[in-house]
């Protein structure tokens, strides 16, 4: 087995160290220096030889991006949704055992798409949304619902995004129809953000857009004890579509954290966490195969 491992900026390199313990015997590990560090020092964000790396690798293990010294977005759009766009990395898994839920979050299109302009008085945020990328992860989170016996509920904002919401819509309709064993529910992002605080119970999967899922998975966290716990899968699930060997990157929840990098006080659980569900992804791959 080999392991790309990416350790990045401010407490990244911190957390990682000890999930690294995590790792079996004699599992390869292939480092990538992408970061805040090299990006100052030579300007680059993901070279080639990075990218070829982590497509020879089985896996990604990640630990945070982000930096004071550099501008809000270029390490962030030019190295972790770089890495999710080149993987093709279509779920983003974000599982609260102590709550009892999971959000798959959509994590390749949305408002995440880099599409929009800026001018001096104007700025457009498009959220892109396809039949296909709203399908394949509507369909990945109806049959991890279904595996489950879990209820599955649509999160989006129907009322306002009609253009979005109504292809969300559409698509969830579609499909669940071919899911009849799963019961399902839609709420929109602001009930839904509300509900999460005050009746969780309701919820066991929550299937949503980039953005929505980016903002209710940290307040989940919040909800289930911290950031320090909650630990992410980006994934391609399937093998026949999956662009390289990689299937996955394998990340905490929370970011880089330089207010406190170097103070000894980062809380590594997250990111053994991650560690932990790169393992079990790759053992579900290995018995498949
Ligand atoms: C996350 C992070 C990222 C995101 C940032 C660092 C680009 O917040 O993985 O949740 O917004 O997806
Ligand atoms: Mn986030």
């Amino acid at each position: 087995m080999r392991v790309s491992v990416l350790a990045g900026d401010g407490i990244g390199p911190e957390v990682i160290e000890p999930a690294l313990a995590e790792l079996p015997q004699g599992t390869e590990v292939v480092r990538i220096d992408a970061g805040a560090e090299r990006f100052l020092a030579t300007g680059e964000l993901i070279t080639d030889a990075d990218l070829d790396a982590i497509k020879g690798s089985d896996a990604l293990l990640f630990g945070a991006i982000g930096d004071p010294r550099v501008p809000d977005g270029v390490l962030e759009r030019g190295v972790l949704l770089r890495l999710r766009k080149e993987l093709d990395l279509y779920i983003n898994l974000r599982p609260f055992p102590e709550l009892g839920l999971t959000f798959v979050r959509e994590n390749s299109e949305g408002p995440y798409a880099g599409v929009g302009e800026r001018t001096a008085d104007l700025a457009t945020e498009t959220s892109i949304n396809t039949r296909k990328g709203i399908e394949r992860c509507i369909r990945f989170a109806f049959d991890f619902a279904a595996k489950r016996g879990e209820r599955l509920h649509l999160v989006h904002k129907t009322n306002v995004m009609t253009y979005a919401g109504g292809l969300w819509r559409e698509v969830f309709d579609e499909v669940a129809a071919e899911f009849e064993d799963v019961e399902t529910g839609y709420e929109h992002v602001d009930a839904a953000a509300y509900h999460l605080v005050t009746d969780r119970d309701r919820f066991q999967v929550i299937v949503t857009d980039n953005l929505f899922g980016d903002i209710l998975s940290d307040l989940a966290a919040g909800i289930a004890g911290g950031l320090g716990k909650a630990a992410s899968a980006n994934l391609h699930p399937d093998a026949s579509t999956r662009p390289s060997r990689c299937l996955g990157l394998f990340e905490p929840v929370h970011g880089s954290a330089p207010d406190i990098a170097g103070t000894g006080t980062a809380d590594p659980t997250a990111a053994i966490r991650a560690t932990q569900m790169m393992l079990e992804e790759l053992e579900k791959e290995s018995a498949k195969a």
